[in-house]
C-alpha cells in the first residue's frame, strides 16, 4: 500500500516526539502487534502502575479521615491527582467529582437535577449509550422528552438546525465531542454558546476528547463535562465529571453519605429532627464526593495525565492525527472499503470506522486478529442510533473501528492497511 509522500511529512514542534521511546513506557506492546483499539480503553504506561503500587505498598490508608501520617500521605498524593485532573481541563479542583467513569458521572448529572414533566433534553443521534440511556431514564421516570439531532451520516453539525430544536421547554443539551464512531469534532464550544444564549444547561460528553484533545472547560464554557481515566492512559474504575463551580455549590447531590457533610455543623437538635435545610454541607468538592474516592485511581490518573503532560498534548494530538490521515488516505484508495464519518481526515481524531464489501464487521474483526495480529473493535460501538439511522438491516449492524493512540506507528498503520487491503482483495 502506498501513501503519499507529504502525508509523512513531520511537522517542525514534534522534533521530540519520540514514539519508539513512548512505546518502551507500555510493556503491554508488541512489535508483531498492533493495538488498534484505545477508544475502547487506551493501554497504561508503567509509571501509571508504579504510582498505584505505590500506594498501595507503601501509605495505603483512606484518605481525609485520618489524624496520622499514612493518612496524611495518602492525602497529600490523592490532591495531587486531583490537582492535576482539574489542570488537565483548566477547571477548579473545587469543580472536581471522581466518579467511576464517564458513563457515572453522566448518571450523576441526570439524577441530581430537578426535572419536571415536559422538560426536553437534546442530544445528537452520534451519541455513545452512555449519552442517552441515562436522559432516556427520565422519559419515564420523570415524563421529559429525549429529542435528537441528527448530524447525518458523516457527522457534519449544522448549528442553524441544531438551534432551531431548542425551545423553551429545553432544559439541557448533552453532546459528545469526540464521536466514538466517526472521530468527528463536534463544536461544543459553539454550542455553548448558543445554550448560554438560550439559557439551557450544556454537558459535554468528553470520554473521547480528553485523550485526545486540549480541553479547556473555560474556553468551551459548558456547564458539565464528563471524562474515563482508563481512555486516558490511567486506570479503570475512575472518571470525571467537571460540574460548574456556581451549579456545583447550588445543586444537592443525586449521591451523598460519608464526606458529603460537614457533621460538626449540623443545627438538627437530634437525628429524629434532622432536615436538609438544617444541613450545612461539606465545601466543594466534598460535597460531591460520596464515601471513600477511588483513592488508587485518583493517584494513577493524576500520573496519567503527568505523563500527558510531559509528552504534550499538542504533540499527541498532532501524532494522533498524522496516523489518522494516512490510514484515512490510504483506505480511501481500497476498492470494496465504505468509510464512515468525514471523508477529509483533517476531520477525524484517531479514530476511523469502516466495513469491508459486505463483510460482517464482526468477522473482519476476527480475521484482523488472527490473521493479521491487530487487535480492532467491530460491531455498534455502542452507538445504537446512529446505526439505527444509517443501517436497515440489524443483523449487520455496525461496522469496524480502528484508533490511535500517542503509542502506535506508522507501520501500525501500514499493517492495516495491508490486511484490508487483502481481505477486500479476497471477496472480489
Ligand atoms: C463517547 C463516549 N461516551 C461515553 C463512553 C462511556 O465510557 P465509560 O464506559 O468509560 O463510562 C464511551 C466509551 O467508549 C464513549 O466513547
Amino acid at each position: 500500500m502506498m501513501v503519499a509522500a507529504n502525508v509523512l511529512a513531520e511537522a517542525p514542534s514534534r522534533k521530540t516526539f519520540d514514539v519508539a521511546r513512548i512505546r518502551r513506557d507500555f510493556p503491554t506492546l508488541r512489535d508483531d502487534e498492533s493495538f488498534l483499539d484505545s477508544v475502547a480503553s487506551s493501554l497504561t504506561p508503567t509509571c501509571v502502575v508504579d504510582a498505584m503500587s505505590e500506594y498501595y505498598n507503601r501509605y495505603r490508608a483512606n484518605v481525609h479521615r485520618g489524624t496520622y501520617d499514612l493518612s496524611l500521605r495518602a492525602s497529600e498524593y490523592y490532591e495531587r491527582g486531583l490537582q492535576a485532573v482539574a489542570r488537565f481541563i483548566h477547571a477548579k479542583p473545587t469543580e472536581i467529582v471522581f466518579t467511576q467513569n464517564t458513563t457515572a458521572a453522566i448518571n450523576l448529572v441526570a439524577q441530581t437535577l430537578k426535572w419536571s414533566p415536559g422538560d426536553e433534553i437534546l442530544v445528537s443521534s452520534i451519541e455513545h449509550t452512555s449519552n442517552m440511556l441515562p436522559w432516556f431514564r427520565l422519559t419515564y421516570a420523570a415524563g421529559v422528552k429525549l429529542r435528537f439531532y441528527n448530524p447525518g451520516r458523516e457527522g457534519n453539525f449544522d448549528l442553524n438546525v441544531l438551534e432551531s430544536m431548542i425551545n423553551e421547554r429545553t432544559r439541557l443539551v448533552s453532546m459528545t465531542f469526540v464521536s466514538n464512531v466517526l472521530g468527528c469534532v463536534v463544536p461544543v464550544a459553539e454550542i455553548a454558546r448558543i445554550c448560554k444564549r438560550k439559557k439551557v444547561l450544556f454537558l459535554v460528553d468528553a470520554a473521547q476528547a480528553a485523550p485526545h484533545l486540549p480541553v479547556d472547560v473555560e474556553a468551551i464554557g459548558c456547564d458539565f463535562l464528563a471524562f474515563s481515566g482508563h481512555k486516558m492512559l490511567g486506570p479503570t474504575g475512575v472518571g470525571v465529571l467537571y460540574i460548574r463551580e456556581e451549579l456545583a455549590a447550588r445543586m444537592v447531590p443525586a449521591a451523598l453519605g460519608g464526606g458529603t457533610i460537614t457533621t460538626g455543623a449540623c443545627a438538627c437538635s437530634s437525628v429524629d429532627a434532622c432536615q436538609f435545610s438544617l444541613v450545612t454541607f461539606a465545601e466543594l468538592p466534598w460535597k460531591w464526593q460520596a464515601g471513600t474516592p477511588p483513592i488508587a485511581e485518583v493517584i494513577g490518573l493524576g500520573r496519567a495525565v503527568e505523563y500527558l503532560e510531559d509528552v504534550g498534548l499538542d504533540a499527541v494530538e498532532a501524532h494522533d492525527r498524522d496516523l489518522t490521515r494516512r490510514a484515512l488516505i490510504g483506505l480511501r484508495e481500497i476498492s470494496g472499503v465504505e468509510i464512515f464519518g468525514p471523508l477529509d481526515p483533517e476531520a477525524h481524531c484517531a479514530i476511523i470506522s469502516f466495513n469491508i464489501a459486505d463483510l460482517l464487521p464482526v468477522d473482519v474483526g476476527r480475521t484482523l486478529n488472527e490473521r493479521f495480529k491487530i487487535a480492532v473493535r467491530a460491531g455498534d460501538h455502542c452507538a445504537l442510533a446512529y446505526f439505527k439511522e444509517i443501517q436497515s438491516d440489524k443483523r449487520t449492524w455496525g461496522n469496524v473501528r480502528a484508533s490511535f493512540y500517542l503509542y502506535n506507528t506508522q507501520d501500525d498503520v501500514d499493517r492495516l492497511l495491508g490486511a484490508v487491503e487483502k481481505i477486500a482483495n479476497s471477496c472480489q
